[in-house]
């Protein structure tokens, strides 16, 4: 039998509460546990419809805080681990399955297809959806590049979405990620990289699951939305930079179904407002680190005090600018957070406007082919075609 993990901050209470309950209606599932940041509106109301969901589905539904256990800015992180050393420590279930507090397309199609994948013998299923072709720019440009720079030959290239926060455990793979210090440190943003990065490096088998509907989450509005996540994803990468990850462990992916022509329409981000912010926030400092990077590198982000400019930003170009971020780059120094915030910015200008401009298809095909193509530079270091 299942535990069902929410995380949430802030969230609608209604969102939340219709998830637990479609959780609690689910057969395989034995117990429903919220972890809160902290109290906050969403925490007082769920805390209030807890005692009643336990009494008439008959099945324990808790709320609770996440506890301090990481070392870094205390978010996520503690709460997914938080909901790990509970289901270690205080229960017996089997499985553990987490899912997105503010997901509005949950369904029972999520857990069964989970506990199926689970049931063919996989210790870790993950869920993955369609997503906007200007969507998931951490996930392509930061995550799936460096995974694929820094372990070509393992499978963290090939995960679908590295970064999904819906996912089960068999409690075998939850005894290993959460005896992993790497993993219990990461308290912050950088938790979904961590799992990922973990669950492979202990070689345990993964299946990926296709979910159509999607998440429906909110899309963002200027990409600075997204900067304290960039950054904090990208830290937690280049903190496991000479770490050894096996090759050839077990991993599957479902086929994706087609794709709703609403997806294909909908836009990431706010391109207007994100180009603005290649003009704004700059320091000396920021242009000195500048001189570490190649020289249309250098050039055109100086240029873009004056005026947006992101046509450098290339493949190619992006793979060096990332070796170096990944020698240099200091998380704790706020010109070095803030040039890493402008140097993606240019990236994903960049792919906005030569590649996602031509269409939903073309886009996510060259973003596969980007991902291999890395892989390739990185096993034999030329480009491939
Ligand atoms: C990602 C964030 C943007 O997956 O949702 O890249």
């Amino acid at each position: 039998m299942a535990l069902v993990i929410f995380p949430f901050k802030e969230e609608e209470p209604e969102v939340l509460l219709r998830n637990v309950e479609v959780a609690l209606d689910h057969p395989r599932v034995s117990e429903v546990l919220c972890v809160g940041a902290s109290e906050d509106r969403c925490f007082d109301a769920t805390s209030a419809e807890a005692p009643k969901l336990t009494k008439s589905y008959g099945k324990p539904v808790k709320v609770m805080v996440q506890e301090r256990i990481g070392g870094l800015r205390p978010g996520k992180g503690d709460g997914m681990n938080t909901a790990l050393k509970y289901l270690l420590e205080e229960t017996d279930h089997e499985r553990i399955h987490f899912y997105d507090a503010d997901i509005v397309s949950f369904s029972e199609e999520w857990i069964t297809k989970a506990e199926e994948a689970a049931d063919e013998g996989y210790q870790v299923v993950r869920h993955y959806f369609p997503r906007s072709s200007t969507d998931a720019m951490i996930t392509w440009m930061i995550t799936r590049t460096g995974f694929a720079l820094l372990w070509p030959r393992s499978v963290l290239p090939w995960i679908e979405q590295p970064l999904g926060g819906e996912l089960l455990l068999t409690r075998g793979a939850a005894e290993e990620l959460f005896s992993d210090p790497r993993v219990r440190r990461q308290s912050d943003w950088g938790i979904d990289t961590l799992y990922t990065f973990s669950m492979v490096a202990h070689g345990l088998s993964i299946s990926e699951i296709y979910i159509d509907v999607g998440k429906l989450h909110k899309l963002y509005g200027a990409l600075t939305d997204l900067k304290a996540m960039l950054i904090e994803c990208f830290s937690a990468l280049q903190s496991l930079k000479d770490e050894p990850v096996p090759e050839g462990t077990k991993h599957c992916i479902e086929y994706p179904g087609p794709v709703r022509q609403e997806m294909k329409e909908k836009v990431g981000y706010d391109l207007e407002r994100s180009l603005q912010l290649l003009r704004t926030g700059w320091s000396d400092r920021q242009a000195e680190l500048l001189e570490l990077f190649p020289r249309p590198v250098r050039e055109g982000m100086l240029a873009c005090r004056e005026y947006p400019r992101f046509s450098f930003m290339d493949e190619d170009t992006w793979a060096e600018v990332y070796s170096v971020l990944l020698d240099h780059f200091d998380p704790g120094d706020d010109d070095w957070r803030e040039l890493l915030f402008k140097l993606w910015l240019t990236r994903v200008l960049q792919y906005t406007t030569t590649v996602a401009l031509r269409g939903y298809d073309y886009a996510m095909h060259y973003l596969h082919r980007m991902v291999a193509r890395y892989v390739h530079r990185s096993l034999t270091g030329s480009s491939a075609a």
